[in-house]
């Protein structure tokens, strides 16, 4: 998490700075701040909460300078206070830092006992003092670097300012991206190649263990032994230029509407709907004659994978073994015998996810990343890229990057089916041509069921508790609405398997906590409708998502029906996921939460 920028350049860089920290905030946004070098001296602004009041305060204390860092946070170590927001200061030295210092109790204990005084709680401190010492020792910028390199443990993606040097940005990566931008006349750096769009599309990113000196025409990159070496340069994908909102209130919604079309094109990237059958994948993984598959990811990613399991395992009859990669990267399991390993990520960037890839790629497994920015590390680390054309995402909550994973796990589906016999040739034409259907029905599902969403959202914001049930793949979409209206709308929920309902949680049932049941008319359904009969029995107050199928046949009493129309089951957990966005979505716009920036959260996690 946080956002860091630098800029060496030619004129007042403060400006560009916040510029680009916009560009970041999706990382984190608990304060912000920029540092200047300025005739020798350092300064700097910093303003607890969003980047606006960063922007407020430079307005009327302007900074001057044209060399400068800054950060978007997204606290771990000390309260996001003014006084904890970076940069950070030694004697002659300003820090800007994405990462956790893991032993940076140790390092201030030292320090302490050599005199130095700390101002804040934060980890980023220590940096900004270490340096400062080893200055004092007589180092140059240059040693001082590299030994705090060998001294750091964590995760980090570091800018530094000298005040010994008005030339010249530091920046060093361990973990957290790291992309320098090439401009005429003036370089950059930032956390991602979006933050350096409004200025570049010329991009060098940092490999781990790199550090590199950025003056005004030139990047010197060293790697971990101190060694100048050279990374390549690439154009970083002109997608990432122009985000707005257009009409829509949020980013969020915007997304939501957004998901016929992307969805269109990250299909039209696997299928072939001319001629109904599904294109040929890269062959580093072969599903062929893989014994089983491995799948990590977290949060919203990680049910897209659970989806792709359920396909996987149905309809190409491949064993999948799925697990969040909090988890995954500590079980130290045995990878033996003849598998791949396959990790979902929107931003590629997410510590976790980036852990259990590295634990699998050790281990010999061929590595699959299905992933929605082309240039990230996960994405950089893979064998192959199964890239989601979803194009950027900037609210928090996972929408359109969660359904364009789902539509690459379909794809996928249907070709390791194919390559493994499991599946014929009339069977992969139905099914594309299911796929095919589901961004027309998609649309007018957005549109049909909107008024409705919107009114049932009023209802649903005065309750504090809310449970989702649903079995087989809707179970999936039952823990993804949970975790989307929690996220977004602060209201307590869970999901759960609806099989499950009768080992505990029907304790909970009253009248006060609605439980939304999603159960279109498949072949989980009399058993799910059993469970409603459950719930209805001892007074609980049922919000029913089902298809037209599903309505008829159901004769229960419930607070709300939303009837989707009938859909190929293939496809149905692609449209399901709608209601349940909207669902959220109008929730939180009624409670007045702020939707796309929720509180304690940030877009992409970089660390664990
Ligand atoms: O960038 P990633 O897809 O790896 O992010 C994974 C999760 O952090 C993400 O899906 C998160 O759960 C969303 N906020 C959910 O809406």
């Amino acid at each position: 998490m946080c956002g860091i920028v630098g800029i060496v350049g030619r004129n007042s860089v403060a400006p560009q700075l916040v510029d680009a920290l916009k560009r970041l905030e999706y990382r984190g946004y608990d304060s912000a701040g920029v540092a200047t070098l300025d005739k020798g001296r350092l300064n700097r602004r910093r303003a607890e909460g969003k980047l606006i009041n960063l922007e407020n305060m430079l307005q009327q204390d302007p900074l001057d300078g044209t060399v400068g860092i800054g950060h978007t946070r997204w606290a771990t170590h000390g309260a996001p206070t003014q006084n904890n927001a970076h940069p950070h200061f030694g004697d002659g030295v300003a820090v800007v830092h994405n990462g956790i210092i893991e032993n940076f109790s140790e390092i201030k204990e030292t320090l302490i006992s050599e005199g130095v005084h700390f101002t804040t709680q934060t980890d980023t401190e220590v940096i900004a003092q270490l340096l400062a010492s080893l200055l004092r020792q007589g180092k140059t910028t240059h040693q001082a670097m590299q030994q705090i390199m060998q001294r750091l443990k964590g995760a980090y993606a570091l800018a530094v300012l000298f005040a010994n040097d008005a030339n010249q940005i530091i920046c060093a990566r361990n973990g957290p991206p790291l992309a320098i931008g090439h401009g005429d006349g003036e370089m950059y750096l930032g956390s991602d190649a979006i933050a350096l769009s409004p200025f570049t599309d010329d991009i060098t990113y940092l490999d781990d263990g790199d550090w590199a000196v950025i003056t005004r025409d030139s990047a010197e990159i060293f790697d971990d032994q101190g060694r100048r070496v050279e990374r390549p340069r690439s154009k970083a994908s002109s997608a990432y230029a122009q985000v707005e909102k257009g009409n829509h209130r949020h980013f969020m919604e915007k997304e939501i509407y957004e998901q016929p079309e992307v969805i269109s094109h990250t299909l039209a990237h696997y299928v072939d709907f001319s001629n109904g059958t599904i294109r040929k994948l890269p062959d580093e993984i072969d599903f062929a004659s893989i014994e089983s598959l491995k799948i990590a990811a977290c949060g919203s990613a990680f049910y897209a994978g659970q989806i792709g399991k359920g396909w996987l395992e149905r309809y190409a009859r491949l064993p999948v073994e799925i697990d969040v990669a909090s988890e995954f990267r500590y079980r130290e399991m045995p990878l033996p015998g003849n598998q791949a390993a396959l990790f979902v990520s929107q931003s590629g960037e997410t510590a976790d996810t980036l852990a259990s890839l590295r634990y699998c790629k050790e281990n010999g497994l061929p590595i699959g990343t299905i992933v929605n920015v082309r240039e990230s590390t996960m994405a950089r680390e893979s064998d192959v890229v199964f890239q989601t054309l979803a194009g950027p995402e900037i609210g928090v909550a996972s929408t359109k990057a969660l359904t364009c994973q789902m539509a690459v796990f379909a794809a996928l589906s249907i070709s390791a089916g194919m390559a493994r016999g499991v599946l014929d040739a009339n069977q992969e034409k139905a099914m594309v041509r299911a796929l095919s259907e589901a961004p027309r029905i998609a649309n007018s599902v957005l549109n049909l069921i909107q008024p409705q969403m919107e009114s049932l959202s009023r209802e649903l914001s005065k309750y504090n508790h809310v449970l989702y049930l649903g079995r087989g793949s809707n179970y999936t979409l039952a823990l993804e609405g949970a975790l989307k209206l929690k996220e977004i709308s602060y209201i307590h929920a869970e999901g759960y398997a609806a099989g499950e309902l009768k080992h505990g949680p029907i304790a909970l049932i009253d009248e006060n906590m609605p439980v939304i049941v999603i159960a279109p008319h498949d072949r989980y359904f009399e058993k799910t409708v059993s469970n409603m009969q459950e719930v209805s029995a001892r007074g609980g107050r049922i919000i029913f998502i089902t298809d037209e199928d599903g309505a008829k046949a159901c004769k229960l009493e419930t607070m709300a029906t939303i009837v989707l129309p009938n859909v190929d089951e293939f496809i149905m957990p692609l449209i399901f996921m709608l209601p349940i966005q909207l669902l959220a979505y109008h929730t939180a716009v009624f409670m007045g939460t702020d939707v796309d920036q929720p509180r304690n959260l940030a877009k992409s996690v970089t660390v664990e």
